[in-house]
């Protein structure tokens, strides 16, 4: 049983002296973590992390799910020291800029041009830019059910924590639901002919529906806006190269980023030649001051998004995550059955990106609850964050290892929908990423 958190406490607390919030994106705070569990962690190896107490655990995190191959892969980390040796930052381009782009473009049919950076929220905000830019209108429309775009205001300015961004500026960006086209048909009716782009993640735990994503197409070329697809997290995960493909649908517009390199940092802004080559220099159109950044192409990291995009195409990985998904979905569904937990544990979503919803006594989701399953599974070397983010290092042992962890949870989870959650939880219940206050 896992009980020691004493080196993580203790280290996170100065990492907030610090560092605002201790960490560098707000998803790795200490609140997304039940008191009894790692704040700190020092290492991993394949589909294992330690913490700074020493404490071992099978990661279905993954670094929120950026490590699609495994912790420390061999093979990327080869390809990344050989760059390491020749210097990773130059005054102009190095071929391997083009040695990756041609890779990306070869492996996304619907992408014509691409354009590497750190970051997703440089990419999905170079997206909107592009697509301002391109179609000469304001208003940006986000799918409010999706999880996160970006940093930047056109994002952060209409959810709760927004402090910083100008009302005027958040009064250029409108929201719809996923699989509701009235909701995106009547941003198009509100504001006729100003809306530049329509961005959303092709899917997060519920599928299309209905031709959702086709009918939201349509309706942006209807009416001039650019249709942007962000499968940072789907990309090179749920489907090769990404789920658009899966799903028959094709955007002007795409974003990537997890899952392209295994952790190291490479995004990717890809899409229509004519849209994209706006940021380009040959060209007599107004230019477009693209994405534009120092750091955007160090060599070692394209070296890593080329040896992880190679590896998941020849080794066809996604075929054996899903292989693995499915197996997790057919257990898990059977252990919340035998714990009588139908109503309060639901596992949905693609076998290769599963998310477990907590719901408590009524049916409502409860973050209680959630943090109360968190810290079970925790004492049990399991370190789960509410998603099965699959890696090809996973094992058939740390799934039977997870099951046997989750009956136990499932056991104390059953008492604490009777009961309360605060009879069994330690401390306080995960907060939401996006509040105003503490
Ligand atoms: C779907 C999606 N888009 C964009 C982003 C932003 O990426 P980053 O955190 O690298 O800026 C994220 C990050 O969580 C994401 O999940």
């Amino acid at each position: 049983m896992i009980t020691n958190f004493e080196k993580s406490d203790s280290m996170i607390k100065r990492a907030q002296e610090l560092i605002p919030a201790g960490c560098h994106t707000y998803s790795k705070g200490p609140d997304q973590s039940p008191l009894l569990g790692p704040k700190v962690i020092s290492h991993g190896k394949g589909s294992h992390v330690w913490d700074v107490d020493g404490n071992e655990y099978i990661d279905w995190a993954m670094g929120l799910t950026a490590v699609s191959l495994g912790h420390a892969f061999e093979p990327v980390l080869s390809a990344v020291r050989s760059e390491l040796e020749k210097g990773v930052n130059f005054q102009c381009p190095s071929p391997i800029e083009s040695e990756l782009a041609e890779l990306f473009l070869k492996s996304v049919p619907s992408a014509e041009m691409v354009k590497f950076a750190k970051n997703g929220s440089t990419v999905t905000t170079a997206a909107v830019k592009l697509a301002r830019a391109y179609t000469g209108k304001k208003y940006v429309a986000f799918c409010a059910d999706h999880g996160f775009f970006s940093y930047d205001d056109w994002y952060m300015g209409v959810k709760a924590c927004n402090s910083g961004v100008p009302a005027e500026l958040a009064s250029l960006t409108l929201t719809f639901k996923y699989n509701d086209i009235a909701s995106v048909e009547a941003l198009f009716r509100q504001h006729p002919g100003e809306i530049a782009c329509v961005i959303l993640e092709p899917m997060e735990f519920d599928f299309p529906v209905d031709n959702f994503l086709h009918k939201v197409k349509d309706l942006c070329h209807q009416n001039g806006a650019v249709f942007i697809l962000d499968e940072m997290i789907t990309g090179f995960k749920l489907g090769f190269p990404g789920i658009h493909t899966e799903l028959g649908i094709e955007p002007d517009l795409s974003t990537w980023g997890k899952g392209v390199a295994n952790g190291f940092s490479t995004c990717m802004l890809a899409g229509k030649k004519e849209i994209m080559n706006l940021g380009g220099i040959n060209h007599d159109k107004e230019r477009v001051f693209l994405i534009s950044t120092t750091h955007g192409a160090e060599t070692h990291a394209l070296a890593a998004a080329i040896a992880s995009i190679t590896y998941t195409r020849d080794n066809n990985t996604i075929e054996s995550d899903k292989q693995k998904g499915l197996i997790i979905n057919k257990e898990v569904n059977a252990l919340i059955k035998k714990h009588n937990l139908e109503k309060h544990l639901e596992l949905k979503g693609h076998p290769c990106w599963q998310l477990m919803v907590f719901r408590d006594k009524d049916g409502i989701a409860s973050d209680g609850l959630k943090t109360l399953f968190y810290q079970e599974v925790i004492k049990h070397g399991i370190l789960f964050r509410g998603t099965f983010n699959l890696s090809v290092s996973h094992t058939e042992e740390d799934m039977q290892k997870t099951f046997a962890a989750f009956d136990k949870a499932m056991a104390v989870y059953a008492r604490g929908v009777d009961e309360g959650y605060e009879k069994y939880l330690v401390g306080e219940p995960i907060k939401p990423v996006f509040r105003k206050y503490n």
